[in-house]
């Protein structure tokens, strides 16, 4: 994955934990590279290497190292990072959501080498989202669980989500369903 997906979680980590927490995170996983550059591709083994060294040293389970990454994600890297892009993508939750599948295709412009996770959503009412995640990479479910939550925070939105199935072919494939709660 490109580099600004380590970055992010290179951030995550010394901004709750500190500088030594990650030097120790960058031991452990055994990985040469000492500094990520955002728009450099990167072997997928690295980022999974990252949260698993994490959830060692930080003493989480790696579910809850990759739902933190997505929270981080959306309202750290997403918010600082590309703030005109995320307020482009709808005025509230549920428009975000909808607009949720053609995200990734305006972030190709800026990573032509990106492999986007694909979504299809089906909205059943203004409160209920189902919610199908595809993709080519295994074990994403739980980032998807704090990308989810990371978008209700950026409107203070609560939402209930839960993951209703799980395929696991040659493509990965989450079911959710997604509430709403005033
Ligand atoms: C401006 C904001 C965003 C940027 C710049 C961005 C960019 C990226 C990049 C660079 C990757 C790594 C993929 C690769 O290198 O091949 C990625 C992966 C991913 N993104 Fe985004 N993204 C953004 C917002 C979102 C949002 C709002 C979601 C919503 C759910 C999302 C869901 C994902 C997922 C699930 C992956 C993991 C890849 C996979 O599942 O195969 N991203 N994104």
């Amino acid at each position: 994955m490109y580099g600004i997906v380590n970055q992010a979680i290179q951030g995550l980590v010394v901004e709750n934990y500190g500088q030594e927490k990650w030097e120790e995170i960058l031991q452990l996983s055994g990985i040469q590279v000492t500094h990520f550059i955002s728009n450099e591709s990167y072997e997928d083994e690295i980022t999974f290497e990252l949260v698993a060294a994490a959830s060692e040293i930080l003493q989480l389970n790696q579910e809850d190292v990759l739902f933190a990454f997505g929270k981080y994600w959306i309202l750290n890297t997403g918010h600082q990072k590309y703030g005109e892009l995320m307020k482009a993508g709808g005025k509230d939750f549920l428009e975000f959501m909808k607009n949720l599948p053609n995200f990734h295709g305006r972030i190709m412009l800026i990573y032509p080498k990106l492999c986007p996770p694909e979504f299809l959503v089906e909205v059943e009412n203004e409160k209920k989202i189902i919610l199908h995640y595809y993709s080519a990479r295994n074990g994403l479910t739980h980032f998807v669980f704090g990308l989810i939550h990371g978008i209700a925070a950026m409107f203070q939105q609560t939402i209930e989500m839960q993951l209703l199935r799980s395929e696991q072919g040659a493509t990965w494939h989450d079911t959710f369903l997604i509430e709403t709660i005033d």
